[in-house]
């Protein structure tokens, strides 16, 4: 689902909408052992249950939404994220909302990451072309239900 995603030299992971954690699990996987995960989701028994379910130190899970991710990356130290992995329902989102979290985005990726967006519809593309330099779209089927994966770099 993360392509060929490099996570070997990277300090910090930001997750939008971690949901009930299948990508947190996968994200885990892959990166280092000093790499922290820090994983937003403003479903409060989602993120109680994750926290339950993993016992990693790596990861942070965070019960905030995303357009608030930039103040807990300084809050832990880091300016910048390394990769930023969001299956955040952006269609669904106000455009004020949505900006603000793509505004965010831009402002708190490094110049080499990152940012993935898992979507059902196709429908951003143009908005996620106004913040990103260079913006890939691939349909996965690897995923269920198959989804539409945005690959966007500064
Ligand atoms: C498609 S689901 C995520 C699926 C997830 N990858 C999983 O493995 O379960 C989208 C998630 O985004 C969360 N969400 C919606 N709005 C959000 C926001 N503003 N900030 C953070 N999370 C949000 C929802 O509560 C939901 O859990």
């Amino acid at each position: 689902m993360f392509g060929n995603l490099d996570f070997s030299d990277t300090k910090v992971v930001v997750e939008l909408g971690s949901g009930k954690g299948v990508f947190t699990h996968e994200i885990l996987k892959l990166i280092g052992p000093e790499c922290k995960l820090l994983a937003f989701e403003v479903n409060k028994p989602f993120c109680d249950k994750l926290k339950s379910e993993i016992q990693d130190d790596r990861v942070i899970i965070i019960n905030d939404s995303a357009e608030h991710f930039g103040k807990y990356l300084n809050q832990y130290q880091f300016e910048k994220a390394d990769h930023i992995i969001s299956s955040l329902p952006l269609a669904l989102f106000s455009l004020e909302l949505k900006e603000s979290i793509l505004q965010n985005a831009t402002h708190f990726l490094n110049d080499m990451g990152h940012f993935l967006q898992f979507q059902y519809v196709p429908f951003d593309y143009i908005r996620l072309k106004k913040h990103f330099g260079n913006v890939k779209l691939r349909f996965s089927t690897l995923n269920f239900p198959p989804a539409f994966v945005y690959r966007c770099m500064l």
